[in-house]
């Protein structure tokens, strides 16, 4: 049995509990530690009252100031909705260059297209239209399907060679390497592909593969190599590239080219959603 002592040297008594010598002492809780325990229990008390607190079977009891956070978050996401809804409506009853032309609605589809460029496009584009190797750049002046308001919100609207939307953008270039063209041909074309685009080339080379271009290239890329953009070709004498500029990316482009697919927007994103990236796009730095 425990028994509860008087300990010599504090003069406070024991719990009586014991082990191996060593005793328990009995000391009071700190008053202002048990002043704080009590105060928390009255507010905890006081905040079942007041505010949304214990589960019940059909709910929650509700608190008697009525405070929900959902019924908060809506009313303030209501209220800036509110806010942007006139702007949007405007947008939505503008075309992208009415947008463009009025200095408010410019400013608003600026930061909403940014941000729906961030969530749309940018996983291909990258931020800001930086562009990345098979995706091209929207912030420069090389326009593979043009540059206006126009070509800009049509590609948008539709994609390129997707299968979904039948008014998507389409151009093939047919791969040379199936018996159109030997592989030495390919290699003097690509020659000429070279020096089209002001790079280091065999001029040799070169100068039948110029022959070779206007007879299977030029249809598609125009007789000088500038690009024709109803078809998509693009220009090979800017220095901008989609699959490389190298010899051995260029012959591979020849001999089994590549192909962008881009999706159709019209649809999945809100007409002014659409406007206001086209203004977006057109403003990045090369809007024509
Ligand atoms: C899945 C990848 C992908 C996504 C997402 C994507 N694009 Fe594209 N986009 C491409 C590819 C690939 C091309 C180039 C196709 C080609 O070879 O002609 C392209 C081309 C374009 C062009 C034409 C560029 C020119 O030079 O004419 C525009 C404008 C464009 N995209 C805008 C957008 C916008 C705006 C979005 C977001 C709503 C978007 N893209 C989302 C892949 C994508
Ligand atoms: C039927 C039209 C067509 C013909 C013919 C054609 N091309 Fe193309 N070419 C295209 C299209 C369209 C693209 C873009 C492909 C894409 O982006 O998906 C392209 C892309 C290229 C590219 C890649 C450009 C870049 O930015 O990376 C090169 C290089 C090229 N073509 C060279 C040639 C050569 C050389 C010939 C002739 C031997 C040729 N093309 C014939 C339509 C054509």
């Amino acid at each position: 049995m425990a028994t509860v002592e008087r300990d010599e040297v504090t003069g406070v008594d024991t719990t009586g509990h014991e082990w191996d010598g060593i005793r328990e002492l009995n000391n009071p809780l700190p008053r202002w530690w048990l002043y704080v325990f009590y105060a928390s229990i009255a507010f905890s008390v006081l905040w079942w009252i007041l505010f949304p607190a214990w589960p019940s079977s059909t709910g929650y009891t509700p608190g008697l100031l009525g405070s929900n956070q959902r019924v908060e978050l809506d009313t303030r996401l209501a209220e800036a909705r509110a806010a942007q809804a006139v702007f949007l409506e405007r947008i939505a009853a503008a075309d992208a260059a009415e947008v463009a032309a009025d200095p408010e609605l410019l400013q608003f589809a600026m930061a909403g297209g940014e941000r729906h460029f961030k969530d749309n496009c940018a996983g291909c584009h990258g931020l800001g239209g930086a562009g990345q190797l098979h995706y091209p750049t929207l912030a420069d002046d090389a326009w593979i399907w043009g540059g206006s308001l126009d070509a800009i919100q049509q590609t948008i609207r539709h994609g390129i060679r997707n299968e979904d939307d039948p008014d998507a953008r389409f151009g093939m270039m047919p791969a040379f390497g199936d018996g159109i063209l030997s592989r030495d041909e390919v290699t003097q074309v690509t020659q000429y592909v070279l020096a089209l685009g002001g790079q280091d080339h065999d001029a040799g080379l070169a100068a039948s593969g110029q022959e070779l271009f206007e007879l299977n290239c030029a249809a598609c890329h125009g007789e000088g190599g500038d690009g024709i953009r109803d078809l998509g070709a693009p220009n090979l004498t800017d220095a901008v590239w989609l699959y490389g500029n190298s010899p051995a990316e260029i012959a591979t482009q020849i001999a089994r080219p590549q192909h962008g697919v881009m999706p159709a927007w019209q649809g999945r994103l809100p007409e002014e959603v659409i406007t206001m990236l086209t203004v977006y796009v057109h403003n990045l730095g090369g809007g024509e």
